[in-house]
């Protein structure tokens, strides 16, 4: 017999079908009960809300387990590269070596962008935000590129089109942004290490990518490349389900992370500690200003909606702190900050009670400093983590038959019906 939830309102008792996901995580569909009852879920934040059915990523923030596609996150940090692992959480398989080659060649010819573009990035005023000219970039490519096929290949050429030309994108504002000449992908150079190249290299020195630097980015990439349905994804999926173009809809992903809360973090963390090491602050006091509910500072990079325990993503970051910092002989104050302050937090009462431990951000943009990426850049660099997963989040909502557009409900609590007064006869507030 087919479970139900039985709800009892004004008296009414009512059946809501009940599903279970492949891990076994419940749910209740409650998409008959406004039309049943007149109530609608009131659930602000949608911490309580499944918004679609996903075989993409799973996630379990109590164990603090995260899978691409059903495979742990520690397994392909270890062994597989950020291109296999978007042709992964894109596709639903591991690629064979034949398909590798296939995108690894479409990745090289998709990897240069139009010359006129970068007429726009010229034209940004000193100091733009690169996610604020990424996200318009990225919004523009749709005129550029306008073959929007809806035949399987073709559609996944545009997703390597965009996979590939957002690194090339990121660099070149970069570049552009400090004055220097644009760098060329070159064909000889693997993902990560053309990224690099175009980032670092210029005529009077010359950039040798390390391969353990390439590692590195591949891991940092990886770690980054989906995480079910956060902010961005979301934003994507919402944005998507009015069934505008892809780059549209990657566009708004790219907006909703930017944000000090999602993917600004990176950045944000790396503010908070050079503020703690720039002003002398003592741990204790941090940790204070952080309990502190007068006081808005939060101790950036600590806290999660889903993980109540370590993030998976933040233990292989760590980890790869050290590697980083000794690969460029490096000592970077700012980590020993950062585990002082992890160590006081991870022991104080009010961290442990509500489950605040410390996230994928709180490391990251120690190994991006590492390799030299600036400040500004960090959230850019988790925008091209995370398109392989706003790809196939998009692509899975576009073929899921249940998919409507979203438009949630709201309850009104403003005035009720009053009259339209002419501007004349308006009492100026008190105040
Ligand atoms: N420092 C101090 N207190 C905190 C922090 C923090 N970093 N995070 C949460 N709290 C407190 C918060 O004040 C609240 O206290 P109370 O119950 O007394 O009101 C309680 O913990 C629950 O927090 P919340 O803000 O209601 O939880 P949320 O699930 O809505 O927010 C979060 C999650 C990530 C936005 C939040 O933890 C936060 O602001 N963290 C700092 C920013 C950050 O590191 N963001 C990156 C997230 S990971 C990257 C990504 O996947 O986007």
């Amino acid at each position: 017999m087919e479970k139900t939830a039985t709800l009892i309102i004004d008296g009414k008792q009512i059946l809501l079908p009940v599903f279970e996901g492949s891990e076994g995580e419940r749910a209740i569909d409650i998409r008959g009960l406004r039309q049943e009852t007149g109530y609608v879920t009131f659930d602000p934040g949608y911490g309580n809300t499944g918004a679609c059915k996903s075989d993409i990523t799973f996630m379990n923030g109590e164990r603090g387990i995260l899978r691409y596609r059903g495979v742990p996150i520690e397994d392909l940090a270890e062994q597989s590269t950020f291109v296999e692992t978007a042709f992964l959480l894109i596709t639903g398989k591991l690629p064979t070596r034949e398909e590798l080659t296939r995108t690894s060649v479409y990745l090289n010819d998709f990897s240069p962008v139009h010359e006129n573009m970068q007429s726009f990035y010229r034209n940004y005023p000193p100091r733009s935000h690169p996610m604020g000219i990424l996200a318009a970039m990225v919004n523009a490519m749709r005129s550029f590129y306008p073959e929007l096929i809806d035949i399987e290949e073709e559609m996944n050429k545009t997703f390597l089109r965009i996979i590939s030309k957002i690194r090339t994108m990121a660099a070149m504002a970069y570049k552009i942004g400090i004055g220097q000449q644009v760098v060329y992908p070159r064909p000889d150079l693997c993902y990560c290490a053309n990224f690099l190249n175009m980032m670092f290299d210029n005529p009077v020195v010359p950039y040798h990518t390390d391969p353990d630097l390439v590692r590195a980015l591949n891991v940092f990439w990886i770690l980054h490349a989906d995480h079910e349905q956060n902010c961005s994804t979301t934003a994507v999926r919402v944005v998507g389900s009015g069934k505008v173009n892809i780059y549209a809809a990657i566009s708004a992903g790219i907006s909703a992370l930017w944000g000090p809360l999602h993917g600004g973090a990176n950045q944000a963390v790396i503010n908070m500690l050079e503020q703690i090491h720039r002003d002398g602050l003592s741990i204790d006091q941090c940790i204070a200003r952080a309990k502190d509910r007068e006081d808005d500072f939060r101790l950036m990079g600590f806290g999660h909606r889903v993980y109540k325990t370590y993030d998976p993503r933040a233990k292989i970051m760590k980890q790869m702190c050290d590697i980083v910092l000794s690969k460029v002989n490096q000592k970077d104050p700012l980590l020993d900050i950062a585990q002082k302050l992890e160590e006081a937090a991870l022991e104080d009462p009010y961290f442990k009670d509500k489950n605040l431990y410390p996230n994928v951000d709180f490391y990251s943009g120690i190994v991006l400093r590492a390799m030299g990426i600036p400040t500004n850049m960090f959230t850019v660099m988790f925008a091209i983590g995370r398109l392989p997963g706003w790809i196939a989040q998009w692509k899975e909502d576009m073929a899921d038959p249940e998919m409507k557009i979203s438009r949630p409900r709201q309850i009104y609590t403003g005035p009720t019906l009053c009259k339209y007064i002419p501007v004349d006869d308006r009492v100026a507030d008190a105040n």
